[in-house]
């Protein structure tokens, strides 16, 4: 079950519910910024009016001889000459406190947006379709939870309030320049203007670099993290050098690319310090021509050239925010990408189903080949399936189907005569316990690993699994026992213990059904005969299928088919199938044949 209409959603609105809780946050550093931002504007104002009519012998006229009324007037201030240098401390205090609200305040937005962002996106990606592209790569996923999440909120947080301020000040200072002299602020404005056109054309090459580097990026942290799981092989096989040229090209490619993009990042701020040193000179030699002719006064003057710094920086600024804005769009082009992906409805539970299975015409492939073709077969419920077949030859897809990581692409999976297709997937995979092949093992104590299915086991519910999975002595025999902490993908662990834990985990529910994937392909014949047993006492009612390529391990099934290139080719009891001289017959007297299994007298 996916929802569809997951796709139709904008990449505005899941920002918008990314900033759910930030708001206010973002709100309050705003409002700061814009109390720092009016403060630094206001100075240049202070120093002419001070340079002008309390230093020099302007007359103070209208805002100014008003500000000076409030002071006592400007003679006043000619007597004490503190005051403003009072007010002037005063402004920069008021700068400093908001500029800390704004700073913690922003902080605070920029971490609860962070924190929505991975919630959200980790929440996504455990209900995405195993079917899904994004699935495929563990790294390309990692890097959108990590990078991708700080370049969109970096950008939020700092270049949205910074995009506030600098058209705050723009404003601000184009308005006083203009009010002071037309002739000079017209001809610093002009320059400024091709000076911005510089910028917005190298805005277009950087975000192309950009987007390159970034895709890069992911290419590479996914070559790190394949070596990092598969290290144990790579060793095994002495690949290291293989894997480290690999990685060395993929990584001296990357390197490249930001080289590559740090030319025209170079290229783009060294043009725009030598136009903007270049407009500075020509506003100080047009203003002192001004000053000259009287048409502008020396604190006029000072101001101006402070509202001119103050407009230039900025703007070199925007440069910066237009490249940031490409990587941060980019980055959530790729985010909205994994939140848009439809995913599955897990829906809710609905109780214990019945154990009886039916695979009804059922066929799937990965791709184009079929890998299950045309599979029947019924369960009855409380019997034993044993499937058994070559490597590749299907078993593991059938498994699939049955708990539905995968959707067939013809045919249908019936439980107690519903289609699984309709059964909430909450459910269904509630009512299957699927040992899988690997035994994937937790980073956690082996009881926790075992546990980790239930609710709330108690430590007899967890020792009594681990006795019929035939793993308790082993665990015992662990410093900690229950307690041992397993390292990353139970490396500490053998196979066989890993299968076992395994199987100990699916034992703590209680389900219908269970599922062996080849669960005890690394065990001994032994155990593997008294796992079995432990089941056919304790789990009696279940109906079990066991996979295996082991004969042993399926001849006592009250069914077996045999799967080959996807298909079923037997099928039968153990007895009718040795009868009938087949591939099962085949099999079974080479593997009977093989002193081990003798030694383990399972038949
Ligand atoms: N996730 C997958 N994506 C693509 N092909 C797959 C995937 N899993 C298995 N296959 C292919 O499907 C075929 C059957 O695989 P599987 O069911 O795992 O066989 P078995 O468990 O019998 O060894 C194999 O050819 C395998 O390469
Ligand atoms: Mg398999």
């Amino acid at each position: 079950m996916v929802k569809a209409s997951d796709g139709n959603i904008k990449n505005s609105q899941i920002l918008g519910g990314f900033l759910k809780g930030s708001w206010l946050f973002f709100g309050v550093s705003v409002f700061s910024n814009l109390i720092c931002t009016l403060c630094t504007t206001v100075l240049p104002l202070i120093i002419s009016f001070t340079v002008d009519s309390v230093i020099g012998n302007e007359t103070a006229e209208g805002f100014y001889a008003s500000a000076a009324q409030l002071f006592g007037g400007v003679e006043n201030l000619k007597a004490n000459l503190w005051i403003p240098a009072l007010i002037i401390a005063g402004i920069a205090l008021v700068n400093g406190l908001f500029s800390y609200t704004n700073n913690y305040f922003n902080g605070c937005g920029n971490q609860t947006l962070v924190k929505n962002m991975r919630d959200g996106l980790f929440s996504h990606v455990q209900r995405l379709p195993l079917s899904r592209q994004i699935m495929t790569s563990t790294g390309d996923v990692i890097q959108r939870c990590t990078s991708d999440v700080w370049n969109l909120s970096n950008f939020i947080s700092n270049q949205m309030v910074a995009l506030l301020r600098i058209i705050i000040t723009m404003v601000v200072s184009v308005m006083f320049m203009f009010t002071m002299n037309l002739t000079l602020a017209g001809v610093s404005l002009g320059l400024i203007a091709a000076i911005t056109g510089v910028s917005f054309g190298f805005r277009v090459i950087m975000h192309k670099r950009f987007r390159e580097c970034d895709e890069q990026e992911g290419v590479l942290s996914a070559l790190a993290q394949e070596n990092l799981t598969g290290v144990r092989v790579v060793r095994a096989f002495g690949r290291e050098k293989y894997e480290r040229d690999k990685f060395d090209r993929q990584n001296e490619y990357y390197t490249g690319l930001w080289v590559k993009t740090g030319k025209v990042t170079a290229g783009y701020w060294s043009s725009t310090e030598f136009f903007n040193t270049l407009q500075m000179l020509v506003i100080i030699v047009v203003g002192t021509l001004l000053c000259l002719d009287g048409r502008l006064t020396a604190g006029e003057l000072i101001a101006f050239i402070s509202y001119n710094a103050l407009l230039v920086a900025p703007l070199r600024e925007l440069g910066r925010i237009i490249s940031q804005l490409s990587r941060a769009s980019v980055a959530l082009g790729r985010i909205c990408e994994v939140i848009k992906a439809p995913s599955e409805d897990l829906g809710g539970y609905e109780g214990r189903l019945s154990g009886d299975i039916v695979f009804k015409n059922v066929t799937f492939g990965y791709g184009e080949k079929p890998v299950l073709d045309d599979i029947s077969v019924t369960v009855p419920e409380g019997s034993t399936l044993g499937v058994i077949g070559g490597t590749g030859s299907g078993k593991s897809t059938f498994a699939a189907m049955l708990s539905r990581l995968y959707e067939p692409d013809g045919g249908a999976v019936y439980i107690g005569g519903r289609n699984i297709a309709e059964i909430p997937l909450a459910t269904l995979r509630a009512n299957i316990g699927l040992v899988m092949q690997e035994g994937y093992v937790y980073s956690r104590t082996v009881g926790e690993n075992i546990g980790i299915a239930a609710n709330e086991p108690t430590p007899e519910e967890i020792e009594n699994a681990a006795k019929s999975a035939c793993v308790h002595d082993n665990i015992l025999g662990f410093a900690g026992g229950y307690d041992t902490a397993v390292g990353e993908r139970g490396v500490t662990l053998s196979g066989g213990q890993r299968q076992r834990v395994a199987i100990a985990r699916a034992l703590m529910r209680d389900v219908p059904v269970l599922v062996f994937d080849d669960s005890l392909s690394a065990v001994d014949s032994r155990t593997d005969a008294a796992v079995r047993a432990n089941l056919k006492s304790k789990f009696a009612g279940a109906t079990v299928i066991i996979i295996s390529h082991r004969i042993n391990t399926v001849i006592d099934a009250d069914n077996i088919i045999v799967l080959d290139g996807g298909k079923i080719v037997e099928s039968g009891t153990g007895a009718q199938l040795v009868e009938k001289g087949g591939i099962f017959a085949e099999i079974y007297k080479k593997q009977t044949a093989l002193p081990e299994e003798l030694e383990g007298g399972a038949l």
